[in-house]
């Protein structure tokens, strides 16, 4: 634990790229209330509107600090190009998280380039695709328990 509270004098901008129902959301949310870290702007970024309600609803069981705002914004990773599904949110962002999500879009690599083109220069993205392996053992699993 951090003990003193940590006022960032920059707003730290995130995007949480197909966000589901919330865990990568609601844990960078939790985290940095417990740190007492504000300053953190999170949008979290889904195409269904069914996983955005379970995510909110998820994220107001929780006592977050008023230093971290989230906006629950419905669309698609694709249209980051044109930046329209996100109106009124500032940009760059300085760290994005996308996981679990790029290998359902029919071109990956245009995902990633969408993500890449609102991420800020000195940026990062943090991403988990499903490896083919993985999946085919996974699948294994699913056929004999
Ligand atoms: C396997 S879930 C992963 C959710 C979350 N990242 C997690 O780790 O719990 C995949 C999510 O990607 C979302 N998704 C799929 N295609 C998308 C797209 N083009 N733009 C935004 N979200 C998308 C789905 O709606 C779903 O919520």
């Amino acid at each position: 634990m951090v003990p003193n509270a940590k006022h960032l004098n920059f707003t730290v901008r995130v995007l949480i790229a197909g966000g589901g129902t919330g865990d990568s959301t609601i844990h960078l949310a939790q985290r940095c209330t417990d740190l007492n870290i504000s300053g953190v702007h999170i949008v979290h970024l889904d195409l269904s509107q069914a996983s955005i309600r379970i995510a909110q609803a998820r994220l107001a069981r929780r006592n977050i600090s008023s230093g971290i705002t989230v906006a629950f914004v419905r669309g698609s990773i694709l249209d980051l190009m044109n930046k329209q599904v996100l109106p009124g949110c500032s940009l760059p962002f300085d760290y994005i998280d996308c996981v679990g999500v790029l290998h359902h879009l029919p071109d990956p690599v245009q995902g990633a380039r969408a993500l890449q083109s609102v991420l800020a220069d000195h940026g990062a993205i943090g991403m988990m695709l499903y490896g083919k392996q993985s999946t085919f053992f996974l699948c294994l699993v699913y056929i004999y328990i």
